[in-house]
Formats: C-alpha cells, sequence, structure tokens
C-alpha cells in the first residue's frame, strides 16, 4: 500500500529539476545521460535527409512526429523485433530510421519506391551503417510522383520479393496516393509476400457516409468519383490525396485474402487511419 507521503513526493525530482532548469541552473542530469536513455538511440548516427527530400514524404517539421507515432502504432499492430519486414513507398526512410533501432540485426528489412533521389539517398545513407537493410528502386506511373505515363503501371506491378518472404509488410501514407485498380493489387500483393499468420500494417483516408462528414478537413474537400467508393483531392492529379470508402477497403481486403483484425484506428487531426489485417 502506497504511503501518503509517497505520493506527496510523485513527481518531486521532475519539479526540481523544471525548477533548476527555469533558473537558469545547470541540471543534474547531463544531455549525454538524457541522450543514453533514448528509445531509438541509432536513429541519431543516421544524418537527416535535406529539408526539400523531407518535404516529398509530408511537412518537414512533422518529420519525428509522423515517425514515432507509425512505430508506435506498428508495434501495438504486432511489430516484433525479429520480424522480417517489407515497407512498400519507403521514401526517405522516415520510418527505416527508427526501425534501424527497433529491428534485431538478424532480421530482414526491405523498403522499395518508385522515386530515385529518396531511394538513392536511403541507400547510401542508411544501407551502409545497417547492412541489414535494403532499399530498390520500382519506377512506376504516378500522377503526383511520377507522371510519366511510358513508365508501368502500379495496378500490375509485382513486386520484387519471393512469396512468404515477410513477418510484417506496411505502407504508411502510400494508399493515400493510389487509385483502386493500384490498391487491389498491392493488397493482393502484400497478401502474396506475407508468410502465413504476417502482418499487414496500412494507412489510409477513410470515410464513411460522404467524404465532407469526415474529420479530416483534406477529406472535407475531396470529390467523391462517379463509383461512390473513393474521392480525390485534385481530379487533375488524382494521386495527390485519394480518400476511400470504409466499407470498400473492407471489402478490397477480404477478396485479396487478408483478414482484418481488431477495429480500424481511425486517426486524429492529420493521423491516417490505420488497419491492421493479417493473412
Ligand atoms: C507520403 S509519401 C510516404 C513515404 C513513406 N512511406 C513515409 O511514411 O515516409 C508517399 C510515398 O509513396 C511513394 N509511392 C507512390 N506511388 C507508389 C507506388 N505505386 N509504389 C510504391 N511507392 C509509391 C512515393 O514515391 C512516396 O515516397
Amino acid at each position: 500500500m502506497a504511503k501518503p507521503g509517497g505520493l506527496r513526493n510523485y513527481g518531486s525530482r521532475a519539479r526540481q529539476k523544471l525548477a533548476q532548469e527555469a533558473s537558469g541552473a545547470p541540471a543534474s542530469d547531463s544531455t549525454e545521460a538524457w541522450r543514453e536513455l533514448r528509445t531509438f538511440p541509432a536513429e541519431q548516427t543516421i544524418p537527416m535527409p535535406d529539408v526539400t527530400l523531407q518535404g516529398r514524404v509530408g511537412p518537414a517539421p512533422a518529420f519525428h512526429d509522423v515517425a514515432l507515432t507509425t512505430m508506435g502504432r506498428m508495434n501495438m499492430a504486432g511489430l516484433r523485433p525479429e520480424h522480417d519486414v517489407l515497407d512498400i513507398g519507403c521514401g526517405v526512410g522516415r520510418t527505416a530510421r527508427y526501425l534501424c533501432d527497433y529491428l534485431d540485426s538478424t532480421a530482414h528489412y526491405e523498403g522499395f519506391d518508385i522515386m530515385d533521389e529518396m531511394v538513392a539517398w536511403c541507400q547510401s545513407e542508411i544501407t551502409p551503417l545497417f547492412p541489414n537493410f535494403h532499399f530498390r528502386l520500382t519506377p512506376l506511373f504516378n500522377t503526383a510522383y511520377k507522371p510519366d505515363p511510358s513508365l508501368p503501371s502500379a495496378s500490375t506491378f509485382r513486386f520484387p520479393y519471393p512469396d512468404e518472404s515477410f513477418d510484417f509488410a506496411f505502407a504508411h501514407s502510400v494508399f493515400t496516393h493510389l487509385p483502386p485498380e493500384a490498391t487491389g493489387n498491392y493488397l493482393s500483393e502484400i497478401n502474396r509476400v506475407l508468410r502465413p499468420g504476417g502482418i499487414s500494417y496500412s494507412t489510409w483516408f477513410l470515410f464513411e457516409d460522404e467524404p465532407s462528414s469526415s474529420p479530416k478537413t483534406i477529406v472535407t474537400e475531396m470529390k467523391l468519383d462517379a463509383s461512390g467508393m473513393f474521392a480525390v483531392h485534385n481530379p487533375d492529379v488524382p494521386d495527390n490525396a485519394v480518400a476511400y470508402r470504409e466499407s470498400f477497403i473492407l471489402q478490397e481486403y477480404s477478396t485479396r485474402g487478408l483478414t482484418v483484425v481488431g477495429p480500424i484506428h481511425h486517426g486524429f487531426k492529420r493521423l491516417q487511419d490505420a488497419v491492421v489485417a493479417v493473412k
């Protein structure tokens, strides 16, 4: 049973430290000691991509917040340090840099993306430090990221990995940039490359009745397609931002052989909706 005095003292060290900081006196704990306590110390050993590259995957000031939120959500989804992991649309390694700390050195990480400069950055800055992390360029047509119609379509793309080679496959903020045919194909490919019992984690913009009733501003501004199953922010560049009807996506998971587990983790503010499924 806790003593009343003990409860009164709760937080006293933290209060003392805050008071010291406010008075300008040096705190008893050095910056170095705090650094050692970091959950992701190796992340700091990887250089930061420049602000332009950071901005290709979202607002640069939120770069770390987004990655840490993803790490927490993926851990809750069942990600484990020994897992072989696939990062679909890995971008400039925003999540990979935290996975470098999280995954065992015997676990394999594979990331692919359609953007040359982001993949090249990961290959030159991350792989030499973490040789179990591999990045691959897979140029594909995308109206927002690669508006080159001579490139192959994502709707028929086969992920460049053998069947049943991963325990965990994730796509953070990628299905929010894919049209329905590509989305269906990517769910099938996730199913193909996952081992039996493997976990899929993906984020989406989902809506139920109308996009206008979404709590997310970006979705409320979207125009519903005639099919009623998806909506886009800019019809001229549809892959800029795509939202899907939730029931349509749940049906797609089922059709592609993936079983959605647990409730959908609806995001708040700018945070996307997360869907977890198992093979
Ligand atoms: C918003 S960024 C997110 C990047 C990364 N997942 C992250 O969270 O930092 C979207 C990414 O999807 C990539 N992308 C777009 N179409 C793709 C496709 N068909 N296959 C793989 N990646 C794609 C883009 O190049 C870009 O890196």
